[in-house]
């Protein structure tokens, strides 16, 4: 076997060749192992940014990195578990309606989250606003939860691909995120590493999503499809839309309070329409004839959401934080409200400090907007559009000025939006996974 060395496996991926499996595997146990120094590492995936992966390469590379560290053994649950991802976006808490709801369908929700960077925090931020709740827990506990209550979102323990860990890290500092075979490895090998038997990816489209564009956002989806299938994982995307933000709520609390709205019964149609989406593919993957609606509907989807918050320390009934400054935010013009920029109300909510610039940063429970105007809407000049809710005032002009031409009122009524945009499936591929 011939030896390794980390400058041959930077020149051959530098030079545009394929990499063997054996470097391939090498070099992501001796990164996880520490032995590679950050600066070969990060020009291996600033190569690996401009040369890409083909799909055997993006497969070895996506199977070492779930072997970095341990994959969950779910079959204790009994029952079929099916987990969803989405790329992020502005407003985006489906998760927290959505897992409950499909756990009271009868399918296990197994969730686990990272503290990632984003316009607000993550899943795990948004529920550490209820007072007592919390995230962490042991592989034990996480799985009796599955099987009691039928949901968990806990935090990603160190041994969930801790190859994934360290080198995501590394990407961020270093201008190289933005590889579709980085970004569909380190996604797909959390969730597979997660143990569930399917997963549907939520890929998201429009100024607030990670990927904007519907063409790189495609390629995502149908390449997180083929390694989620690969590994036998049952995986499903969809393209929802990000363009503006989802519901009205954007900011932790603020999230909150809208998802409970939701297993209420009401909430904004929009993340209604996007939570029952998916919730129909969990479903649907699982194999189990229940439409969700009627669960939403009957209550049942809100009792397991009570009984999840309750088992990981939270008081479901507790009040949750709340500002008491709020600026408004009044429209310039009479005319229908034609588009709210997603990208631009979740620059004003990071800004009010709803969401972090390093992964060490803590986040505010209660800062944040509310779209009190959303596309389609007939406003008067003067009326108000968006509710700035403050923690810390002086972040305010900061926040005012992300928000500059963020709201578009037109003479005529806008297009209806569309939120569900694409389906792929394993059917979709063709070929394979790249
Ligand atoms: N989210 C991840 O987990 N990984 C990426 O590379 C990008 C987004």
């Amino acid at each position: 076997m011939a030896i390794v060395t980390i400058l041959d496996v930077i020149r051959t991926k530098r030079d545009g060749a394929a990499l063997s499996d054996e470097q391939i595997r090498w070099f992501i146990e001796q990164f996880t192992a520490r032995t590679i120094a950050d600066e070969q590492a990060a020009s291996l995936l600033m190569a690996i940014v401009w040369r890409g992966l083909d799909a055997r390469e993006l497969a070895t590379w996506t199977a070492a990195m779930i072997e970095s560290g341990d994959r969950l053994d779910l079959s204790a649950v009994g029952r079929p578990t099916v987990d969803k991802h989405s790329t992020g976006g502005v407003g985006d808490k489906v998760s927290l309606p959505l897992c409950p709801l499909v756990a009271a369908c009868g399918v296990a929700v197994p969730q686990l989250s990272g503290r990632g960077l984003g316009h607000t925090g993550g899943t795990l931020d948004k529920l550490e606003s209820i007072t007592g709740w919390h995230g962490d827990m042991s592989n034990d506990a996480f799985i009796a939860q599955l099987r009691d209550v039928g949901t968990t979102i806990a935090a990603a323990g160190p041994r969930l691909a801790p190859a994934d860990r360290r080198m995501y890290a590394l990407r961020d500092v270093t201008g190289t995120v933005e590889a579709i075979p980085l970004i569909a490895s380190s996604i797909m090998s959390k969730k597979i590493a997660e143990g569930a038997d399917g997963l549907v990816l939520d890929v998201k489209i429009g100024s607030g999503a990670f990927l904007p564009g519907i063409d790189r956002a495609r390629e995502l989806a149908r390449t997180m499809v083929g390694l989620g299938e690969a590994h036998g994982v049952s995986t499903v995307a969809v393209l929802t839309d990000m363009d503006q933000p989802l519901g009205r709520a954007v900011g932790n609390a603020l999230e909150v309070a809208e998802s409970i709205e939701i297993l209420a019964g009401g909430g904004p149609p929009d993340v209604v329409e996007v939570t029952l989406a998916l919730a129909r593919e969990m479903v649907a993957l699982a194999g189990v004839d229940i439409d969700p609606a009627e669960r939403l509907a009957d209550g049942s989807a809100m009792d397991h959401w009570r009984r999840m918050i309750a088992a990981q320390g939270g008081d479901p009934d507790a009040a949750l934080p709340r500002s008491t400054e709020i600026h408004t935010v009044r429209a310039a013009a009479p005319g229908h409200v034609a588009r709210i920029d997603a990208r631009k109300v979740g620059e004003a909510a990071w800004r009010l400090g709803a969401g972090r610039a390093r992964k060490e940063d803590p986040v505010s429970p209660i800062a944040g907007a509310v779209l009190r105007a959303v596309a389609g809407d007939r406003v008067a000049a003067g009326d108000p559009v968006i509710d700035l809710h403050l923690d810390d005032p002086t972040r305010l002009p900061a926040a005012l000025e992300a928000l500059a031409e963020a709201v578009t009122i037109t003479d005529e009524a806008p297009a209806p939006r569309r939120m569900v945009h694409e389906r792929i499936t394993r059917d979709d591929l063709g070929g394979g996974p790249a």
